[in-house]
């Protein structure tokens, strides 16, 4: 649906898996296509925002009116995300953000041996970041979730000190990565959660935003 509800008003948008390299030819990565976070820059495009999609790599056609700002591993997501934090009312990070990183990445392609050990450290976590020094903006975060969905989720909401967050069930052949629907809960710091039914992505993501522009208009 279109709309001016967002007019005046920036959204960020991070999308897509991290890429960690490994060697120049080989990366860690993970099975996020990208399709959440460009259905919602799509919609909040839609409802009059800027809109700046920071995406990792992804096969998926940039939305026409975004602001892109392509990336490929979690620092250098960290890096585009943190120098527009400023100017940005809203940010939704439904990118899948590698948790660690390769700490000795090889200048050559690796030969070919029995075994190998690659040391991993950990990468910082952006969002969490960006709850610690939250000034205007709003902030919006996934879980990815496996098990205790609404418990999990909570945490994250009170850790990350967020306004939002959608919590998926990725054990589900139908929600989370790489598939065109997704299902979950809408939970936030003050109150009860919102059941999500399975939806196309599209559809989840009109309904993400609709909840933005409510914290938009309560701020
Ligand atoms: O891209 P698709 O194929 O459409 O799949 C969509 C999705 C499953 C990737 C998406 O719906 C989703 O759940 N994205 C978040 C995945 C994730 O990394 O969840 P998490 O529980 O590990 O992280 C929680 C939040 O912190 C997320 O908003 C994440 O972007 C952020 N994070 C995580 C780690 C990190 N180092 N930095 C972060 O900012």
């Amino acid at each position: 649906c279109k709309s001016n509800e967002l007019e005046g008003i920036t959204v960020l948008v991070t999308a897509g898996g991290t890429q960690e390299n490994i060697d120049p030819v080989r990366y860690i990565g993970n099975r996020s296509s990208g399709k959440m976070g460009y259905a919602i820059a799509e919609q909040a495009a839609r409802m009059g925002a800027n809109v700046i999609l920071i995406s990792a790599p992804t096969s998926l056609a940039v939305p026409s009116g975004v602001d892109f700002v392509p990336v490929d591993s979690a620092l250098s997501m960290q890096n585009a995300v943190e120098s527009r934090y400023g100017e940005v009312d809203v940010v939704i990070m439904a990118a899948a953000v590698s948790d660690f990183r390769v700490l000795h990445k090889a200048e050559q392609k690796i030969k070919k041996m029995e075994s190998m050990t690659l040391e991993l450290v950990k990468n910082p976590d952006i969002l969490q970041g960006l709850g610690a020094k939250k000034k205007h903006q709003i902030l919006v975060g996934f879980a990815a979730e496996t098990e205790h969905v609404i418990k999990y989720g909570q945490d994250k909401v009170i850790r990350k000190n967020l306004d939002m967050l959608v919590a998926n069930d990725v054990s589900k052949s139908n929600a989370g990565f790489n598939v065109d629907t997704n299902e979950g809960y809408f939970l936030y710091p003050h109150k009860d959660p919102k059941e999500m039914p399975n939806m196309k992505k599209s559809e989840l993501a009109h309904n993400i935003m609709k909840e933005v522009v409510e914290l938009v208009k309560n701020k």
